[in-house]
């Protein structure tokens, strides 16, 4: 099946990199959200990111950045959005419920044919396509923060999901100059975010019981791992915080004790304190705002 029109579910932070990726690679995308202030927030970080690290670096011209920007049509209207789309690429917030329920509206309103997949760090593809009458066609591609510099495309089929739906996502993940896994068996976390989540709990657990510094544990994971970057430094810039919890606390109920979350990663989520976004995390940004 030949891919050129791609939807977007969710205009947040990545569905709206999401939206750019395809729209670089040539595909005609429409990106949607529950509300028409999300849709421009995601149009405006698209612009900004396009001018900063491409423009601004002279790896494209203005002329170049603009027409990308308008391969992507924003609207709230879900049927609108998937009109004509042989993808969609669901990237709404990593709510199990809320997750199926968008899998089966997304089912009622595309064509037959078309491919349903989702931008999961951890959840069951198979239980996120559950309500839908095309579990063949229901498959996990999750990318990898910010989208445009992650090498990587996890891919994830469902108990159901079939061999000719792998191989179009494949493609397309290649279309889109990624590099793939394709992780046969789907258990929470995948590979990447279970090993990460795995990484980070140990961190938070080490600065809980005083071992070591957060400084030091980054430090510790870049010059004696060869990571870009530190667990939390990485936690606090990507919103890991809030969503590593639910991702381990899924892990732990699924596969057991082992992904039980140190308590002080639940303490900073009751806390607010939620990483860059919030002005404190692991570390404190309250004097770059
Ligand atoms: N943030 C990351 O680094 C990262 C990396 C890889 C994967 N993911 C996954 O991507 C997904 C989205 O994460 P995010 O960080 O972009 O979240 P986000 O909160 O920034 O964006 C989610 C967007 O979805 C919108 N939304 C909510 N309900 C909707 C609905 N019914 N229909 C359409 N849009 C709806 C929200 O308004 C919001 O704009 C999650 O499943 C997450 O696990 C996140």
């Amino acid at each position: 099946m030949e891919v050129n029109k791609v939807c977007i579910v969710g205009a947040g932070v990545m569905g709206s990199q999401l939206a750019q990726l395809f729209a670089s690679s040539g595909y005609e995308v429409s990106m949607t959200d529950i509300e028409d202030r999300f849709i421009q927030n995601g149009l405006n970080a698209i612009k900004s990111n396009l001018k900063k690290y491409f423009v601004d670096k002279g790896k494209m011209t203005q002329e170049q950045a603009d027409k990308i920007v308008a391969r992507i049509k924003g609207t709230t209207d879900l049927k609108r959005a998937t009109e004509r789309v042989q993808l969609v690429v669901e990237s709404v917030p990593e709510e199990m419920e809320l997750k199926k329920q968008t899998f089966k509206r997304l089912d009622e309103l595309c064509a037959p044919e078309t491919i349903l997949a989702s931008n999961t760090s951890a959840l069951s593809i198979t239980a996120v396509g559950s309500l839908t009458r095309r579990q063949d066609k229901v498959i996990g591609m999750h990318f990898f923060n910010p989208v445009a510099v992650m090498k990587l495309v996890e891919i994830i089929p469902g108990v159901k999901t079939s061999d000719e739906t792998c191989q179009v996502i494949k493609d397309v993940a290649g279309k889109l100059g990624k590099e793939t896994i394709i992780v046969n068996k789907d258990v929470p976390g995948f590979v990447v975010s279970r090993l990460f989540l795995v990484l980070c709990n140990e961190a938070v657990k080490l600065l809980e019981e005083g071992v070591a510094s957060a400084e030091d544990i980054d430090k510790a994971c870049q010059l004696g791992l060869g990571h870009a970057m530190g667990p939390f430094r990485s936690q606090d810039i990507v919103n890991g915080i809030p969503v590593g919890l639910h991702a381990l606390d899924y892990m732990r109920a699924e596969l057991g004790e082992f992904y039980r979350p140190c308590p002080l990663w639940r303490r900073k989520v009751e806390a607010g304190e939620l990483g860059v976004k919030t002005g404190k995390g692991f570390y404190d940004y309250s004097q770059q705002r």
